[in-house]
């Protein structure tokens, strides 16, 4: 029933917003699923920094279900997504050193909580950035659009 109630709200808030309200901080929430609970994310070029939350409510450990949050260009992210997986889980699943990488968090698992803190400076007003889960197999559903707006 509560799960039914939250899907109505949602929805409500879909059809009359259109896009997520624009912020500077964000609190996320993942699970022992592939799913972010944030399906876009809207921020204003004026944050002078953005500090995503990323929360694993779930049980299963970093090595099984873990998850992260990154930043990168549409464009970018498949092949981002790709050099992460040979980069393994001790380098956060992202390839050192790889400029197209715009932000990335930590990787959690269940019961554990991150922080990631970026400035938007070089992004564009407009651009078309995504921020998705770099952990093998999961950049196809855990992803959604990242807006930078006026
Ligand atoms: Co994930």
């Amino acid at each position: 029933m509560k799960t039914m109630m939250k899907m109505i709200l949602c929805v409500g808030f879909t059809l009359t917003a259109g896009v997520s309200q624009a912020a500077c901080n964000f609190d996320v929430e993942v699970g022992d699923y592939l799913k972010f609970s944030a399906a876009d994310m809207t921020v204003e070029k004026s944050c002078e920094s953005i500090t995503v939350n990323l929360t694993h409510s779930g049980s299963l450990p970093a090595n099984v279900m873990g998850h992260n949050w990154v930043l990168s260009a549409t464009a970018d992210l498949d092949a981002v997504a790709v050099a992460g997986m040979q980069a393994g889980l001790d380098a956060k699943y992202v390839q050192p050193g790889d400029s197209r990488v715009l932000a990335v968090s930590a990787v959690v698992g269940g019961g554990e909580t991150t922080s990631v803190n970026f400035s938007i400076d070089d992004l564009t007003v407009g651009g078309d950035y995504m921020f998705f889960c770099s952990v093998p197999g999961h950049s196809y559903s855990m992803r959604g659009v990242f807006v930078v707006q006026q």
